[in-house]
């Protein structure tokens, strides 16, 4: 049963809780992997029992709940799994003592006095003495905004201002020598804000910075199959969003190539298009686009088309990679992108407008993004393509 479910089916009218609703589903993320382990939860503010009620029936058997409240009269919520201790939260004495009575707490949820200035005592003092790998929570923020709390909007004493803080400390070693890292950048993996909640996922030692890759060629087959699969599917939305989430230009551009080998011409284009509106180079574009393009259909002419390419590449000589294009591609593109355009084929217009574009000196120098690329497209650049193709014939 779920903490939502508990709660709702929850019966004791002596000893009532009262929590947001929106504060559940936030419970549920934070302390799911908790559930039937031996874990030791401390509750700041306990009011009339019930939350500690409510989490020894979560958490199960082997869980240890603490209460602390500055309410003598909470000692009478004491029963199995349940511990109450009086005190003061923001006096370190008082939280030293349940450290040392019952050991280090896996989390920790502040829902005490409220008070800034006890909110910053309580957690100054106990998140860097907790576990290394747990969660502390401070619910209740709201009154980080009300003076009747110490709040107000934007002072920087309450603890929502704090919290906004910590989030440079987190990030310290992205300063470069501006913040130097705490033992808070340390020990914690993240910060949680959401609506009068603030949540602290430690993590010690943190994990560093350095950038991992799983090995890169499978990364590529797999990468490639799946746009083959929704190529297959005429997902051409679902292309761009797997591509969207692809950051090397490096790796694309392999996997233009690949796609390419195999004449999907379809998410080959759409990566070319990305890129593009990121701003690649556009020649690199051109030339897996073209290479791509004569692979199947200029057979006899590829090696030598490559060799002048790669050659040309390292001259860094756009104008004479694209003249090579031209000679070589526009021939072979321009009759398709007119068969393509008399069937009013929206996929082919696309990707051969693109190539030819991407091929042609004079329209490389007209700025703008490639066509837009999805099933929905209404061919909005047809007119520029048959403008196009009437102009390279004129010419020819
Ligand atoms: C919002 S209620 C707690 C509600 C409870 N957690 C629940 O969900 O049902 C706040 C409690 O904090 C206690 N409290 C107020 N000031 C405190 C302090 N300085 N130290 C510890 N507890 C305090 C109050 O006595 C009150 O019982």
């Amino acid at each position: 049963m779920n903490l939502w479910s508990q709660f709702l089916s929850y019966q004791d009218i002596h000893r009532p809780t009262q929590k947001m609703k929106y504060y559940f589903p936030v419970y549920e993320r934070y302390f799911r992997d908790f559930i039937y382990k031996p874990v030791t939860i401390l509750e700041i503010g306990c009011w009339k029992g019930g939350s500690m009620l409510l989490w020894k029936n979560y958490f199960g058997p082997q869980a240890t709940i603490i209460g602390v409240d500055i309410n003598p009269a909470c000692k009478a919520y004491e029963e199995d799994q349940i511990h109450i201790r009086i005190g003061a939260q923001q006096d370190p004495q008082f939280l030293q003592s349940l450290l040392d009575e019952f050991g280090v707490p896996d989390i920790i949820l502040d829902d005490g006095s409220h008070f800034q200035n006890h909110v910053i005592a309580t957690f100054e003092y106990l998140y860097p003495r907790m576990n290394k790998n747990g969660i502390y929570m401070v619910e209740d923020m709201h009154a980080a905004y009300w003076q009747e709390f110490e709040g107000g909007y934007q002072l920087p004493t309450t603890f929502i201002e704090k919290a906004k803080k910590l989030v440079d400390e987190l990030n310290a070693d992205h300063t470069r020598g501006a913040l130097p890292p705490s033992p808070f950048t340390r020990s914690t993996m993240g910060i949680h804000f959401y609506g009068s909640m603030v949540v602290f996922e430690r993590c010690a030692p943190r994990l560093d910075f350095s950038m991992v890759m799983p090995a890169k060629a499978a990364l590529l087959e797999d990468f490639v199959a799946n746009l083959i699969q929704l190529d297959d599917q005429g997902n051409t939305s679902g292309i761009a969003d797997m591509v969207r989430f692809e950051t090397s230009p490096v790796f694309l551009l392999e996997a233009i190539e690949v796609l390419l080998a195999q004449t999907r011409t379809r998410p080959a284009y759409v990566i070319a298009a990305m890129l593009h509106n990121v701003g690649v180079e556009r020649w690199l574009i051109s030339f897996s686009l073209a290479v791509g393009s004569v692979l199947f259909q200029l057979h006899n002419k590829r090696e030598q088309y490559v060799q002048q390419l790669t050659r040309l590449s390292s001259e860094a000589s756009l104008q004479r990679r694209n003249e090579l294009s031209q000679k070589y591609v526009i021939p072979v593109i321009a009759p398709l992108l007119e068969a393509a355009i008399a069937t009013e084929d929206v996929g082919r217009v696309t990707q051969w407008f693109a190539v030819l574009k991407s091929c042609s000196p004079d329209l490389l120098a007209v700025p703008g993004p490639l066509p837009t690329v999805g099933v929905e497209a209404k061919i909005p650049f047809l007119a520029d393509a048959r403008s196009l193709l009437q102009r390279l014939r004129r010419e020819a």
